[in-house]
């Protein structure tokens, strides 16, 4: 979708997009002669300018009629809070209406540059979608709207869409895709294929490590998930130096498990497809580079994506099995459904001795747990630091990308002992999601600042939202970019 700003409503055919704060409905002055008549269809619609609520009318203009979208933002809700949501709202209620033009007259609210800005960001976010197999949608299933113009905002909201705004959804829509597509086209060397045609001329140094490469570094843990599939597995190093040579950098480390079969410990067959999404650590990681870069973040970043399928077969390991990881500690396989923390442990040690880097941020689709506790509204927040957690915590809350922060602690840490090697990939099923962190910690060397975030919960969606509609969210991309922009670049 195109996204222009324009100081006048320009002329010819379109959809007008008035916003109401609740019952101040200064914005309705402009339509004249038309006002009293618009306020009365407004009242018969029960229209009281809520957030997220619209109401649509057709005004008379000149021969023929113009669709008036009034949308509503509450009343008091601060201009940024009010901006995303009101930009999704319109796009929600336009995308399939016909209308291929809006113009969003902002004149009458008190929006700044960023506000105006992220309007366009709210729009293009809620716009996303994969059509690219729907071969036979109808002419009525497909988007129509292709143009918002965003008329009376300041004038350097041009300037910061394109500079701060743009380039996270560029970010964020590349991780939607990726989390999209299927798992036989999105395997562990087409991941880093399309990862490495998106990335291009972006400035990001990108490196690939192939199941041969790692077999020499001994990353026995994650190659042991990856032997029951034909699909070679893959590490994938991202590099971004935006701030001065030697600054040590922020490390985000994704679980990348292309398609999660659980192995030959099976997942039932209800529900698997969704397995699909199982690298949407990865996914996250590798949106939120391509956003750092596009808008030239002044930061040192190191991004490793652990990219590998968990399949059942003759040569998969098995229930009991021990491996050597690259730190050299050994682990017992109990349940090879529990692959993810595997890959991140090998992930981990990998990033701690080639890059020591300041902090290290995992992100995982890592257990079913943390949906019982968390549901869909936060991402479970794992970490002994209290300074990180607190800046991990504020940049969910700054971005939507919500955290709650879990416990760690070595009554946890315990409950993963084995009596045949260092520890089992498994604790009981009570506190779940707490001791597959508490495994990753086991990982983490010299108190290296470490938190994991289990965000099995918030890839996806089965219901639409303010900025997505439903399937892939892309969450984390905004997390780790105002995470970056917050703490590393202290903006
Ligand atoms: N990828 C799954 C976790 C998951 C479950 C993500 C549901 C999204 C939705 C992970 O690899 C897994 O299978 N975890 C197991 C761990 C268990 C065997 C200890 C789980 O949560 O059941
Ligand atoms: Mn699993
Ligand atoms: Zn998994």
């Amino acid at each position: 979708m195109q996204i222009r700003f324009a100081d006048t409503r320009p002329d010819g055919d379109y959809a007008l997009v008035l916003p109401v704060a609740g019952k101040n409905r200064a914005s309705l002055d402009s339509l004249g002669a038309e006002k009293a008549a618009a306020e009365s269809a407004l009242g018969r619609q029960r229209f009281e300018g809520d957030p997220r609520s619209s109401a649509e009318l057709y005004l008379r203009e000149g021969d023929g009629v113009r669709r008036l979208l009034v949308v509503g933002i509450g009343e008091g809700t601060s201009a940024v809070d009010a901006a995303e949501k009101l930009g999704g709202a319109i796009t929600a209620r336009l995308l399939l209406s016909g209308e291929s033009h809006a113009v969003l007259d902002l004149s009458a609210l008190d929006f700044d540059a960023d506000a105006a800005a992220r309007v366009a960001l709210g729009a293009a976010l809620r716009s996303w979608r994969y059509d690219r197999y729907r071969t036979k949608l109808k002419d009525k299933q497909k988007p129509s709207l292709k143009e918002i113009t965003i008329v009376g905002a300041s004038a350097k909201a041009a300037e910061r869409w394109t500079d701060r705004w743009e380039p996270l959804y560029r970010g964020v829509a590349f991780t939607r895709e990726l989390v999209t597509e299927p798992a036989n086209i999105v395997y562990p060397e087409s991941f880093v294929a399309r990862v490495q045609e998106a990335l291009k001329g972006s400035g990001i140094e990108v490196e690939v490590l192939d199941g041969e490469a790692m077999r020499e570094l001994g990353m026995g843990a994650l190659l042991g998930v990856a032997q029951g599939s034909v699909r070679d597995a893959r590490l994938l190093v991202l590099k971004w130096n935006g701030a001065a040579k030697g600054v040590p950098p922020v490390a985000f480390v994704g679980k990348g498990v292309t398609f999660d079969t659980g192995g030959i410990s099976i997942k039932p067959a209800a529900a698997m497809e969704a397995m699909k999404w199982d690298m949407g650590g990865a996914g996250a990681v590798v949106g939120a580079f391509l956003t750092l870069a596009a808008r030239k973040a002044k930061a040192n970043v190191v991004g490793i994506c652990g990219l590998v399928e968990n399949m059942p077969d003759g040569n998969a390991q098995r229930p009991g099995d021990v491996v050597t990881t690259m730190s050299g500690q050994t682990v017992e396989v109990i349940n090879t459904d529990a692959e993810g923390r595997l890959v991140l442990a090998d992930a981990i040690t990998y990033v701690q001795r080639n890059f020591r880097p300041r902090i290290i941020v995992d992100l995982a689709t890592l257990t079913g747990a943390i949906l019982v506790s968390l549901g869909h509204e936060f991402g479970g927040l794992f970490t002994p630091d209290d300074d990180l957690a607190n800046q991990l915590l504020g940049a969910g809350r700054d971005t939507g990308d919500k955290l709650w922060r879990q416990p760690l602690g070595d009554a946890f840490d315990k409950l993963i002992d084995s009596p045949i090697a260092d520890m089992k990939n498994v604790g009981p099923r009570e506190g779940g999601s707490i001791t597959a962190a508490q495994f990753i910690q086991r990982f983490v060397e010299n108190g290296t600042k470490w938190a994991h975030l289990d965000i099995a919960g918030m890839v996806w969606s089965d219901k639409p939202g303010d900025t997505y509609d439903k399937g892939a969210t892309g969450y984390g991309v905004r997390l780790i970019d105002r995470f970056v922009e917050a703490n590393v670049e202290g903006r």
